[in-house]
């Protein structure tokens, strides 16, 4: 079938942590829309991973099914549940798994925390790939772990990682696991095969563990391969674990379902052990019912959503490119989350912030700033993480504008370079409705329609 992703679907109500929610240190508090309705004082979240499209039909009908049952109790997956992975990896990744491997978390992240947990004892170290996907620190941190960071290579606009830096860091023989996100988050790389042996081999010969957080794997765009990381040899199986989940695919990140994949025996032993310990395996009625439609029949949608994706990224790449300069877009291999490397705009880490969050009220995930030396100089690096959302964009620009990098040109430009029909992609229509609820003020509204109808007189 044919999915309409163009489809708005207001979440407001749903306890969306994406809409509803905003984070203060550690805390989730719940945002009450501000009682005045006015544009300037809406927030609009492009921070977690979460999209805002509508789920493949079938897992739909699938839990609509579920639900008519009337009665939710304990639930365990059964031999249809496990083959739904088995033959997930197997035809999406070439990758041959057995169901016996497969421990259920609910969550990546609780399952590094418990992973972190099994396999470090206090004081030990772990390292992670910096930037990357921030509870990586926490789960280190929490179960006293000593984070000890790899930090990719910035050159030329593209992120490499450090293997000169690898070798040494994994020396040190206190240096126990090390945390591969792949594809990067945020860094959008999925890293090719090469880079995996490599890392892996370092890894391997001093006997640290790969814990290798895969949740990303089958959002690769066109032109690039995902290789997990298990599968390269039979010592990379035995030497590392694989966190998966259907839940970033297909977005069913509120249903709790992932799945930790361990070849080895006395790693998947001791990891289970953890499981009983802290009463943390087992899976929701829901999540059962939702992963086996994914996975059996999900394939259809995700080729759609990708599409769709992709155009938005062309979008965004053509639009930075001919109106925000400044900003340069780090290429995207993988996943949903784009990187905007802001160094040019010449702002200080807290200017870029008030920008982003004050004047275009775009609430983004933390900003991330990584220092890299090259020869004699220091490089800082801004760089914001955003989810797709063209729409999005351009209230954050036309707020921005008024601030000074952009000016207010650039709102016109994009309404109109909207209109250019011959776009490959599917085109990201801006709906006035939708202009309206994100906080467009009535000045561009009028400028819109005024647009809109002089562009139906040419034609
Ligand atoms: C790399 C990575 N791992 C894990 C997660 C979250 O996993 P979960 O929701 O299953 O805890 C995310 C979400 O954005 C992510 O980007």
């Amino acid at each position: 079938m044919k999915y309409d992703f163009d489809r708005e679907i207001n979440r407001k109500g749903t306890n969306s942590v994406k809409w509803e929610f905003i984070k203060q240190g550690n805390e989730l508090l719940y945002r009450k829309e501000p009682d005045d309705s006015s544009a300037s004082a809406r927030l609009l979240p492009m921070w977690v991973a979460d999209m805002d499209f509508p789920c493949p039909e079938p897992v739909v009908e699938a839990l609509v099914a579920r639900a008519q049952h009337r009665i939710f109790g304990y639930t365990s997956p059964t031999d249809s549940y496990y083959n739904a992975i088995v033959n997930w990896m197997k035809k999406r990744h070439g990758w041959e798994i057995k169901p016996e491997w497969i421990c259920t978390t609910p969550g990546v992240v609780p399952a590094l925390h418990m992973l972190v947990k099994t396999y470090i004892s206090p004081g030990y170290k772990v390292l992670i790939q910096t930037p990357v996907y921030y509870p990586f620190n926490k789960a280190i941190e929490n179960s006293d772990g000593v984070l000890v960071t790899n930090s990719l290579i910035y050159e030329d606009g593209r992120y490499s990682m450090d293997f000169a830096d690898l070798e040494l860091k994994t020396k040190d023989p206190q240096v126990k696991m090390a945390i591969l996100c792949s594809p990067h988050n945020p860094v959008g790389r999925v890293w090719t095969r090469d880079e995996l042996l490599r890392f892996g081999e370092i890894c391997i010969k001093n006997n640290v563990l790969v814990v290798s957080d895969e949740i990303h794997g089958d959002l690769i765009f066109e032109g690039y391969v995902f290789t997990p990381f298990a599968d390269i040899s039979e010592d990379f199986s035995q030497s590392s674990i694989t966190c998966t989940a259907p839940s970033k695919t297909f977005n069913l990140a509120g249903l709790k379902t992932s799945n930790i994949i361990i070849a080895n025996e006395q790693l998947r032993a001791r990891f289970k052990k953890t499981l009983e310990r802290t009463a943390m395996g087992g899976v929701g009625a829901f999540g059962v019912v939702a992963l086996e439609a994914a996975y059996n029949h999900g394939e259809e949608w995700l080729a759609q959503m990708l599409d769709y994706i992709m155009g938005n990224l062309q979008y965004l790449e053509e639009y930075i490119a001919e109106y925000l300069p400044q900003i340069s877009v780090v290429p995207l291999e993988g996943t949903y989350l784009v990187w905007l490397d802001c160094c040019s705009l010449g702002l200080s880490k807290l200017e870029l912030k008030r920008l982003i969050l004050s004047e275009a009220k775009v609430y983004l995930e933390r900003l991330a700033e990584t220092r890299q030396s090259f020869k004699k100089h220091v490089r800082k690096i801004f760089a914001l993480k955003c989810e797709y959302g063209v729409y999005s964009l351009i209230a954050a620009i036309k707020r921005a504008s008024s601030v000074n990098a952009y000016g207010a040109q650039y709102i016109e430009n994009i309404l109109y370079q909207d209109m250019t029909p011959e776009r490959n992609h599917p085109p990201v229509r801006l709906k006035k409705e939708y202009l309206n609820r994100i906080c467009l003020e009535e000045p561009i509204l009028a400028e819109y329609d005024t647009f809109i109808i002089k562009r139906k007189k040419r034609s």
